[in-house]
């Protein structure tokens, strides 16, 4: 396994473009079982999460052909429905699969996805919604067993706002006989993504962005053509690294529409936001000011974020209050923040940080993928060096990470642990 070495005290500067949004490219590499025929779908980033999808795609019987960051997939025949343990424990957004094999072929047999280091993430919520568009769930040996000869449109209101929840159901809904409407609904950008290369595919879908969706179900959807959005938690990412190193950093191809919440939160903690025609500029302040965050369902302060701006708010003037509402368990990076000497609490879903003078490098340990994200931050605004292991959890989720962050001007490279 690699660790990431980083010498830290550099001021990060220049240009970094970002890559397609993993979260947005997951459930439209998926959606593309829905229909016959060639998809083409460009700017997906070359990462853990994608190669793993990709792998799925190909044991239910998709051609998968990679055409540099194109993707071109011809679904044609359907030749398993079973999404096995060993890939969903890997991957939990393999879930994704149900609501278009449902839809396409009318059986399902997806493993459970296990708890996850940052919650239990059940998928009771998805499940609930497709037994509403008239399929039958079982549960056996650990495997959800869904059938449904065809799909009835519903009404489907969700007890909290669950993004995988809702694109799982809008796919489905996509060939359910009549009407579906999905309320309290989640309102991600990356919702907005999907909801658009469906309608791309022919189906009809208003409302997405909102927290009220309704699909009108058709009789057959054409292969997509569509180039997956920005990433946007990849672009925050990087805008907190300059921030927190007194960095002057334009992180190019994100819209500032999708991380305004988060925008605000950087510009109250004293960075100079500057949004440009290609991107966004961020130039870190010389003192960086303690602020509260609570993480919220967007367009709320997103939980992918929170490591992140934790690692921020460690070398804060005063006192921060981290709270984290949407995951029960994503305070795995504050063990190995202490360890960087950030001097932060921990009280159940509240983490109370208190701004140091500075943070000292040490070796650490990757967690999850935000928290690995938030300790390569820290390491770059650490003096001495930063060894942080376990990075696989990283390649899930940031392309060239570390070659991005030497063009920006950090001392950091992979090395074999
Ligand atoms: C998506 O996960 C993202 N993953 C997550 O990003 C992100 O943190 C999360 O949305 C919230 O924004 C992808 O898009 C692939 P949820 P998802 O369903 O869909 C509970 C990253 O770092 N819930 O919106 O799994 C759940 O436990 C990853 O890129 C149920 O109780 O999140 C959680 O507490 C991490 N029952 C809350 O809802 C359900 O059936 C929100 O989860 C579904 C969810």
């Amino acid at each position: 396994m690699d660790k990431i070495v980083i010498h830290g005290g550099n001021s990060l500067s220049g240009e970094v473009e970002v890559s397609g949004a993993k979260n947005a490219a997951l459930p439209l590499l998926f959606a593309t079982l829905l229909a016959p025929g060639k998809h083409r779908l460009c700017n997906v980033p070359a990462l853990r999460d994608i190669e793993t999808a990709a792998k799925l795609l190909g044991i239910v019987g998709a051609d998968v052909q990679r055409d540099g960051d194109c993707f071109e997939i011809t679904a044609d025949d359907i030749r398993s429905d079973e999404a096995p343990y060993d890939l969903v424990r890997t991957m939990r957004a393999s879930v994704l699969v149900l609501g278009p094999l449902l839809a396409r072929v009318g059986h399902a047999r997806v493993s459970l996805p296990g708890g996850c280091a940052i919650g239990a993430r059940p998928i009771n919520l998805h499940l609930k919604g497709l037994e509403a568009l008239g399929a039958t769930i079982d549960l056996d040996h650990g495997y959800v067993e869904a059938r449904a000869e065809k799909l009835r449109g519903a009404h489907i209101a969700f007890d909290m706002p669950t993004v995988g929840g809702t694109e799982n159901l809008m796919i489905a809904a996509c060939l359910a006989e009549g009407t579906t409407v999905l309320d309290n609904a989640a309102r991600e950008p990356e919702v907005i993504d999907l909801a658009n290369a469906l309608i791309g595919m022919g189906a009809k879908i208003t409302g997405a962005g909102t927290d009220s969706i309704v699909i009108e179900g058709v009789d057959s959807l054409q292969p997509m053509d569509y180039r997956v959005m920005a990433d946007r938690i990849e672009a925050g990412t990087y805008m907190v690294a300059a921030a927190m190193t007194r960095g002057d950093v334009l992180v190019k191809g994100v819209e500032a529409s999708a991380l305004e919440t988060f925008l605000s939160k950087l510009r109250e903690a004293g960075a100079v936001i500057e949004e440009k025609s290609d991107g966004i500029r961020v130039i870190g302040p010389e003192t960086i000011r303690s602020v509260n965050i609570k993480t919220q369902p967007h367009p709320g302060f997103p939980t992918d974020m929170q490591a992140q701006f934790m690692a921020l708010m460690a070398l804060g003037d005063g006192t921060s209050v981290i709270s984290e509402t949407v995951f029960e368990n994503r305070f795995m990076h504050v063990c190995e923040l202490q360890r960087l000497g950030a001097d932060i609490v921990i009280d159940g879903h509240v983490a109370t940080v208190r701004g140091v003078n500075g943070l000292c490098g040490a070796p650490v340990m990757a967690t999850d993928l935000r928290a690995s994200a938030s300790l390569v931050i820290a390491g770059l605004a650490s003096e001495n060096t930063t060894e942080v292991s376990r990075i696989y959890h990283l390649d899930r989720g940031y392309e060239k990470l570390e070659e991005k962050l030497q063009r920006l001007g950090a001392a950091i490279e992979r090395q074999p642990a």
